[in-house]
């Protein structure tokens, strides 16, 4: 006999804001990273760099902002919002995980066990991203929120420091700068592989949805659209 399903909310409206807010902007900071990166070789001038840069960094803050707030929501959100509910650090996952890879056939109203460690690596790399991106608008193009400092840090007059423009060297003295770009390296070493990370874990994520809605059938994926899954009676939290 065929179980009976019923339509379970499962993602609020904040969770599904986020959500696409935060495909969008990666979407966009992929495309014009990867623009950045090989900048020499598609020959964009100077100031072209600057451009790129600059518009990467104001998606960026809607990233940075969306990400907080979600990270913020997890703490004080409702029901699945929480990481308690979302990230595989509750008492008794590794067992969860276990009877779930080996087959045993467990529909969760959330996330399943692979799905909450695709989160937890997800929102890990994210994190990285942002800081080393914040770390790096401040050295590179002097942004907020550090840009000031590094301007200040740099500058030869520290009274003057609209003086201090990216890729110009009016008003920097050479060795401050030299120490600044030596601090710098390790933030752009992260923010390139983190990248490369992230360009190999979004696709495993959106294959991991689709394997899922093709063996349970629970409309996984319209659910990050509407809110609901459909799920058998007896699904778990
Ligand atoms: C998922 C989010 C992000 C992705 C996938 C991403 C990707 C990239 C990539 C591929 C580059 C080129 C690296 C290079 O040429 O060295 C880059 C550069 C840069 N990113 Fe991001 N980024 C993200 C978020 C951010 C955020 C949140 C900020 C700051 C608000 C930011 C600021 C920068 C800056 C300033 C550069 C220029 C670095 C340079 O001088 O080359 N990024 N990003």
């Amino acid at each position: 006999m065929s179980q009976q399903f019923s339509a379970v909310f499962v993602w609020s409206r904040n969770i599904r804001l986020f959500h696409w807010i935060n495909v969008t902007a990666i979407f966009l900071l992929i495309v014009i990273g990867v623009i950045i990166l090989n900048s020499k070789m598609l020959g964009v001038s100077v100031d072209g760099k600057i451009l790129l840069k600059t518009i990467h960094v104001y998606i960026g803050y809607i990233f940075a902002v969306n990400l907080l707030v979600r990270i913020v929501l997890g703490f004080v959100g409702k029901n699945h919002e929480r990481w308690n509910k979302t990230l595989p650090f509750q008492l008794g996952f590794t067992k969860e995980l276990k009877d779930f890879s080996q087959g045993e056939k467990i529909i969760y109203q959330g996330h399943n066990p692979v799905g909450k460690l695709m989160v937890a690596a997800l929102l890990f790399f994210l994190s990285v991203q942002m800081i080393s991106g914040l770390v790096i608008a401040g050295t590179d193009i002097y942004y907020p929120p550090f840009g000031e400092y590094f301007a200040e840090y740099i500058a030869i007059d520290k009274a003057d420091l609209a003086a201090i423009k990216p890729y110009s060297k009016t008003n920097v003295d050479e060795e401050a700068y030299k120490a600044m770009r030596t601090f710098r390296k390790p933030f752009i070493t992260a923010h390139v592989y983190s990248f490369y990370t992230l360009l190999f874990l979004i696709p495993l994520h959106i294959f991991g949805v689709i394997f899922t809605e093709r063996k349970e059938r629970t409309s996984v994926v319209s659910a990050m659209i509407n809110g609901y899954k459909h799920l058998p009676k007896n699904s778990k939290e």
